[in-house]
């Protein structure tokens, strides 16, 4: 079972959209999936309430109560860590996963606190004796805007790999308002959105992604 956790210290910078959004993936792959919200404000579980019960099944799981208990056979368990997790708290809730994603946003303040807790992370204990790998994802990026550019090169300066920039685009709104991966939106619609994920999901698929 692969176990993916999206973490980053700052609240919106993208977290639960992009774990909302890779669950609803890997479910659209027929992969057994379960999405493990650890955040107590539940906007992965929210998502999932709203989901139609047309779409492919995922398993929700409220891990900032319950223990994880993933259902058998379950391919890929994908998790959506809280805001602001630091010293041993960090060390517990890395322990849960093998593959680490990174979201930063296009922001100096944003930028600034992810390098920091790219370090905390990179030496907690638990992701050393794990050997988890961790990368990295520029998130609502706008193209040609020079504090995009800074993102990319900030990005790119990091030992972790940049894997991704994902656009800010209102599909990623609109599809969160459904219940809805943007993989399950109009293909012709969010054919640009959906071609930004291909390197991301490769390395998902890569062996580098994994201890
Ligand atoms: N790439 C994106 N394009 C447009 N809106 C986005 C994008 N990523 C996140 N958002 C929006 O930004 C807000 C915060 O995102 P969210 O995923 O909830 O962050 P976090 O879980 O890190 O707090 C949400 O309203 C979400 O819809
Ligand atoms: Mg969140």
């Amino acid at each position: 079972m692969r176990t993916i956790m999206v973490i980053n210290a700052k609240g919106g910078s993208g977290k639960s959209t992009i774990a909302t959004n890779l669950a609803s993936y890997y479910a659209s792959t027929a992969k057994k999936v379960s999405l493990v919200d650890y955040d107590p404000q539940g906007s992965s579980l929210a998502w999932l309430k709203a989901r139609p019960i047309n779409k492919p099944k995922i398993q929700g799981i409220d891990g900032s109560r319950s223990t994880v208990n993933p259902g058998r056979g379950t391919g890929y368990m994908i998790m959506d860590a809280p805001a602001s997790v630091h010293g041993k708290d960090l060390s517990n809730l890395v322990r849960h996963a093998h593959t680490f994603i990174i979201p930063v946003l296009p922001s100096p303040i944003d930028m600034r606190a992810a390098a920091d807790y790219i370090k905390e992370i990179r030496n907690t204990n638990t992701i050393a004796a794990h050997k988890g790998k961790i990368c990295l994802l520029a998130n609502r990026g706008r193209d040609n805007t020079k504090v995009f550019w800074q993102l990319d090169e900030f990005l790119d300066h990091l030992r972790e790999p940049y894997v991704a920039a994902l656009s800010d685009s209102m599909h990623y709104v609109r599809a969160a308002d459904k219940g809805l991966g943007i993989f399950e939106m109009a293909p012709a619609a969010t054919a640009i959105v959906r071609a930004e994920w291909q390197p991301l999901i490769e390395w998902l698929d890569s062996k580098g992604s994994q201890p």
